[in-house]
Formats: structure tokens, sequence, C-alpha cells
């Protein structure tokens, strides 16, 4: 005698409408095949029914209400990781679901996805668990059902990304070990260099066997960064910078994997300092290498100077890039902190998204984008450790926001706010605009008036968190939506008005990258909605 869970556990259809037949139970909705002993399944998409075990006393039949395999956290992390390697969406969907549901730590759920995809990726660190870092990094921003969704499409992308691609293995270390940490960081940048892959693994691994802390690994992997401009597009930073945050949710024995997942993409890297644009018909290479020369001996600042942020900013955003580089070597050359600069900086790369006309081609949002996600990725880079050969990076930044400065010509009109209502808009009205195309002017008008109303920010980010999530979003909109909450973060804590517009800018920037990118057909979080429905017991075979 046998029992079984009634609900089929791939989309609930009644199993006791099944057919039963030499021991397989076959399902009748899509056809999932079960063993009726073990309730295990033959069909892995469909996942294994729960069975229950039975007796009989004096003819009575007994069925413990529990299910045979007992802990249910353990089978869930096991669930999500056969979701992982089969990339089986609804698998993975189900088991974040039963993991949250269960109250294992979402912090935990994220370092299973982590672990698996930087060992089961080839190619290394890539854009799905860049997305799975950055939405882990933005989980306090959202509510229960925004936490899965967000879970679900990182982890989504982490496998999509390692389907089919193979199990990477690590090199060993150097034996020796008694290099120093000094001539290590020259070895790995000389190894990239020459693009030398396996090299600065074997040095990486050498390094993190000898124990070197966290902010001297990444001002070397950061320095060889940036040794060259710009590398893939700043992809190469912000891989860089996301997988450094990747490892406050990963176990120390695990980094080895995380780091080394970043040294491939320096095999085939572009290098800007090759491309036309950056040589003509202004040389930005030439003057850039010269100043890199006199800054490689700043000494790590003082902070006691102080640049005006309000002149920053305009110079960033000018257009003679060769004034905005003396400027930035002057200021660091005068104690300036590298970080505000950087700051700055991003805010910048920022504004020009704020400017960005829609009568550009749609592809262009790609570079504002670009832009600015290298500015925090060289900001929170610069916050881990104020190396002065990391500075690099912001002058890589300038370069490129002149570059965008075209994609400003004419400028999008920033919304005022005048005669905003006094009454705070509902934010399901944002959401019902961003059902229809073409909406970037109209949620801009929308968050301006919802913010000059008194709308608190925590809901906005939820709601904006909902507009990225519900949609079958691409790669950049996960990084525009973290990096704006990011960077808004870190204006939080000051006052004035140039920081309220700062904060503004942010919050503008990311509602017009959503909105340019919405509709979708939403079929990724649709898998998300029915695992969460039928964990919570919903009869989706019985709607008309
Ligand atoms: S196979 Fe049973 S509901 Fe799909």
């Amino acid at each position: 005698m046998h029992a079984l869970d009634n609900r089929c556990p791939h989309l609930g259809f009644p199993l006791h409408m099944g057919s039963l037949c030499d021991g397989i139970l076959t399902c009748h909705w899509h056809h999932a095949r079960f063993d009726v002993c073990s309730g295990g399944t033959l069909d892995p998409w469909a996942d294994d029914v729960p069975v229950h075990d039975t007796a009989v006393h004096d003819g009575i039949v007994w069925v413990n209400p529990n299910p045979r395999h007992g802990d249910q956290v353990e089978l869930y992390k096991k669930r999500l990781l056969n979701g992982l390697e089969q990339n089986i969406g609804l698998v993975i969907a189900k088991a974040i679901v039963g993991l949250i549901e269960a109250g294992v730590p979402e912090t935990e759920i994220v370092a299973i996805g982590i672990e698996f995809g930087v060992k089961h990726r080839r190619q290394g660190w890539g854009s799905g668990l860049t997305i799975l870092t950055a939405m882990a990094n933005v989980l306090p921003k959202l509510d229960k059902q925004g936490r899965i969704l967000a879970l679900y499409q990182g982890m989504l992308h982490t496998a999509r990304d390692a389907a089919g691609s193979g199990t990477r293995f690590l090199l060993d270390p150097l034996p020796n070990t008694n290099v120093s940490e000094e001539k290590l960081a020259k070895w790995y940048r000389d190894c990239i260099e020459v693009r030398d892959t396996q090299g600065a693994e074997r040095v990486l691994l050498t390094a993190l066997q000898n124990e070197m802390d966290e902010k001297r690994l990444s001002a070397m992997m950061g320095s060889a960064a940036t040794d060259h401009f710009y590398i893939n597009g700043g992809h190469t930073l912000d891989f860089h910078n996301k997988a450094f945050e990747s490892l406050t949710y990963v176990e120390k024995k695990h980094h080895n994997y995380v780091l080394t997942s970043l040294v491939s993409m320096f095999g085939g890297a572009s290098r800007s300092e090759e491309l036309h644009n950056w040589k003509s018909p202004v040389n930005l290479v030439e003057p850039l290498k010269e100043i890199f020369e006199e800054l490689s001996q700043l000494e790590a600042s003082s902070d006691q100077r102080k640049v005006n942020d309000e002149e920053l900013l305009e110079i960033l955003l000018g257009d003679d890039p060769l004034k905005t580089f003396n400027f930035l070597k002057e200021a660091l050359l005068a104690g300036n902190s590298p970080v505000r600069i950087s700051q700055i900086a991003a805010l910048a790369a920022a504004e020009r998204i704020v400017r960005f006309h829609t009568q550009n081609d749609f592809g262009d949002w790609n570079s504002v984008l670009h832009t600015f996600t290298h500015a925090h990725a060289v900001h929170q880079s610069l916050i881990r450790s104020a190396d002065p050969w990391m500075v690099r990076g912001i002058f890589h930044t300038a370069a490129t926001i002149y570059l965008d400065r075209f994609l400003n010509i004419p400028a999008a009109r920033r919304p005022n706010g005048n005669g905003s209502a006094n009454e705070i808009p509902p934010t399901s009205e944002l959401l019902d605009l961003l059902d229809k195309q073409q909406q970037v002017t109209a949620a801009s008008e929308w968050v301006i008036r919802y913010l000059h109303s008194g709308g608190k920010t925590e809901p906005l980010f939820n709601v904006l968190g909902h507009a990225l999530l519900r949609e079958d979003a691409e790669f950049h909109s996960f990084q525009m939506y973290e990096a704006a909450v990011a960077e808004y973060d870190h204006w939080s804590a000051e006052s004035g008005s140039f920081a309220e517009k700062a904060r503004e800018t942010l919050i503008l920037a990311v509602t017009r990258y959503l909105a340019a990118h919405a509709p979708t057909a939403r079929e990724t979080p649709h898998t998300a909605k029915i695992a969460w429905r039928l964990h919570r017991g919903e009869k989706l075979f019985e709607e008309g």
C-alpha cells in the first residue's frame, strides 16, 4: 500500500485522476511519470512527489501526515541544485519558494547559486552571476514577493549561463609559497598584460593560499583590470566589483573559485585605447598615459581638501576632456578623496541617463548604462581599496562620460514637478504606466510628482524593483537598478540641495531606463508566480 501527495508536484493536477500501470503513476495534465512506491519521477522537470508511510491495524489504514523525507530544507536545497544543474526554471522557483517559506536566510540561498555558478561555468564569471549578486544586494529593498522574484531571476540567469558549459577545474597554486605579495601582484599584472590567463590563475591561487587579504587582492586585481582602458566596454571592472561583493555571501573556502572565475575574461579582452574614438578626433589616450605616470606615486588621501562637488560635476559633463582630466589630476594631487571624486563621477554618469533623449538609437541606452555601471564599480572598488592604480578607473569613467555627450544632444527635459498634487500618487500607478511602451517621459514625470508630494523612497524602490523583476529583463536593467540603489544609499546620509538633487538624479535615471525597456512578454516571472501559487495550494488546473 502506498500513499502519495495528491497534488502533482509539477503544476498541482490531482494525481488520483492519473493512470497507474506497472507501478508507474502518470499525471494526466503533462504526463509526468512517478514511481508509486518512492514518489520519484522519471521526468525531472516535474519534481518528485512526496510519499507518506502507511500501516494497517485492525483493518484500519493509517497514513503518516508527515512526508517520508522529513528534512524539507535539505530537500529544497537539493532541488535548487538540481534545478541549477538542469537549467529548469520551475524547479529552481519551487525550491526558492520552499526555502524562503521554511525561513532559510536569503543569504544562504544566494550562496548556493554563487558557489554553483563559479564552479560550473567554464568561461568563469559572467552576466548570470553578476545578476545574482546584484539581486542579492538589493534584497533589503524588496518585499517578500520581490525577494522571491529577485532570487529567482538571479538563479535562473546563473543556470542559463552555465547550461552546457561544463565544470571548471582549478589549477594548483605555485609550490613555493614564500613569494612576497608585491612580487605576486607584479606577476599577476604581467600575466594579464600578455593575456596569459593560466599564469595569472596560478599566481592568484598562490596569493589566496598565502592568505593575502581582500583589500590587497582587490588592489592587485583591480590594478590589472585598469592597466588598459575601459576593458570590455567597462564590464571587466564591473564584474570584478560584483565578484568581490559576492564574497560576503559565500564561505571563505570557495573564494578561490570566485576570484579565479574573473581571470579568463582577460583572454580576449577589448582594450579601449585601441578604439578609434578614443584617439580621434581628440586623442584621449596619450594625455591620460602622461597623467597616470604623474599619479603613480600618489599617496593615500588625507581627505583634508575638498573639491567643490558642483564644479566637479559640471566639469565632468563638459565638452573639453583634457580640461576634465587635468582638473581631476590636480584634485587628486591636492589630496582630495578618490572615493568622493568617483562618487561624483558616478553621479555625472547617471545625469547622462537622465538627459538621454529618446530620439537616440535604442541601442544607445546601453552606452550610457555601461558608463554608469562602470563608474559605480570604480566607486565601490575605491571604497574597498583606494589603491593609487585604481584611480585610473576614474579617468576611464571621465573619458566615457565625455564620449557619451552626443547622446545628450538634444538633452531630454528634466521634469521639475511644477504643479505636483499634494496627494501622494499610489505606487501602483507607476506599474500601470509601464504596462505600455514608450513611457519614459510619463514615468519620469510620475516619479518626480511622487517625490515632490512627499512620497517615501522605501515603497518607491520596492515598486521600481517590481517594475524590473516582473519583466523578462535583460542583463543591463538589473545592473541599472542595483547600481542606482547603491549610489542612492551613498547619498542618503547627506543633507543639502546638492545631495537632494543627486538622489533625485539617481531615481530619475533608473526610472527612465526601466521605462525604456518595458513591457516585455513577462514569461520568466510567470514561472516564479506559478511556484508561489503552488506552494500556497492554489489550483492552477481549474483556471478557465
Ligand atoms: S504533469 Fe502533472 S501537472 Fe503537469
